[in-house]
């Protein structure tokens, strides 16, 4: 009888590094890793993110130049947010829609340089061109009116997939916003370009630093389109939702606080699961690791895996040029 121990002996598995690297269960390939990029229009020089050691707000020229270095590294994709100046947000959030805007001119010259070797993808939410900071419109009570913000997102879709973005990113949380998204690409031809829809965003502490990074003017909160971190079974109802509706692929977001959340729709649903390792992972792991708190580099390596273990095919993460470095052994 084998039933237990001494003849079995879990740890024969774990006793040499060659012995624990085949029987990995998970593993991290450069091409599950998507990075996300800011982008100005009105600065000179590539400004440095205070609460994102690291990470930078790209000029044009510094744009380019970190997308060629991330097709290199051989990651799957680059994710693009524009920065407009404080000038050019307004109620609607009309930069969104400019095709001259940053994002869209931004994405024009990312597509151009590296469209053929990674996928370009783009933010596709309002927050970052309204001068009020929310994610849509607002109605004459100040809520965020969400029919009127759809017709916004559908306009926005039309000139990201013009300017080549091939997978749009809708952040936005609000109801329908993917059905909206996929009819207005459809009646224009853009029946290939795929939606990745933000399914499962909470309303979390962790973007922090990402409100510095695209000089967030929001007051107040999001809790009214994001969802409440004490529900799980209201996000995979979300992901169920954005499947219906056409989604292409699904994100949880954040990542490692929700990976309860990972799991569950990774079980749920036929299409790929991605999770979005925010600003706010970033910065703990960055600021414990300055202090000589944690290894940061096993930290980093860690956090990824458990995010691919929880069922993420692939993750979008500040670290993703870095850690595909890493991996190919360069
Ligand atoms: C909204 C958006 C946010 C993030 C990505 N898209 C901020 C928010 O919802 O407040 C956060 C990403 C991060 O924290 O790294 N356009």
């Amino acid at each position: 009888m084998t039933s237990g121990f001494p003849d079995i002996r879990p740890r024969r598995l774990r006793s040499t590094p060659a012995m624990r690297r085949l029987v990995a269960e998970t593993r991290i390939d450069p091409a599950q890793l998507v990075l996300p990029l800011f982008v100005r229009d009105d600065i000179v020089e590539p400004a440095p993110l205070q609460s994102m050691p690291g990470v930078v707000q790209h000029t044009f020229d510094s744009l380019k130049a970190a997308v060629v270095e991330a097709a290199e590294a051989g990651i799957g994709g680059v994710m693009l947010f524009g920065v407009p100046g404080e000038s050019d947000k307004d109620a609607r959030g009309t930069a969104a829609t400019d095709p001259d805007g940053v994002l869209n001119a931004a994405t024009r010259v990312v597509a151009d340089e590296v469209g053929g070797a990674l996928v370009v993808q783009t933010d596709l939410c309002l927050d970052e061109f309204t001068d009020h900071g929310h994610c849509g419109v607002l109605a004459s009570d100040g809520s965020v009116d969400n029919d009127a913000t759809l017709v916004r997102y559908r306009d926005m879709a039309v000139e990201q997939a013009r300017a080549g973005s091939q997978l749009l990113g809708l952040s936005g949380m609000m109801d329908g916003q993917v059905g909206a998204v996929r009819a207005a690409l459809d009646a224009d031809g853009f029946q290939d370009v795929a939606i990745l829809a933000y399914a499962a965003k909470y309303a979390s502490a962790f973007y922090g630093p990402f409100r510095e990074a695209v000089g967030s003017t929001l007051r107040g909160d999001r809790k009214t389109y994001q969802l409440d971190p004490a529900n799980r079974r209201e996000g995979l109802r979300e992901a169920v939702l954005d499947v219906e509706e056409g989604a292409d692929i699904v994100m949880v977001k954040p990542a490692l606080s929700y990976l309860d959340l990972v799991a569950d729709v990774s079980a749920a649903v036929p299409v790929p699961v991605w999770a979005y390792q925010v600003s706010g992972e970033y910065a703990m792991i960055e600021a414990a690791a300055a202090n000589g708190w944690i290894d940061r580099d096993r930290a980093i390596l860690e956090s990824l895996t458990s995010i691919r273990r929880a069922g993420a095919e692939a993750v979008l993460t500040y670290w993703a040029v870095e850690v595909a470095t890493t991996l190919k052994g360069l």
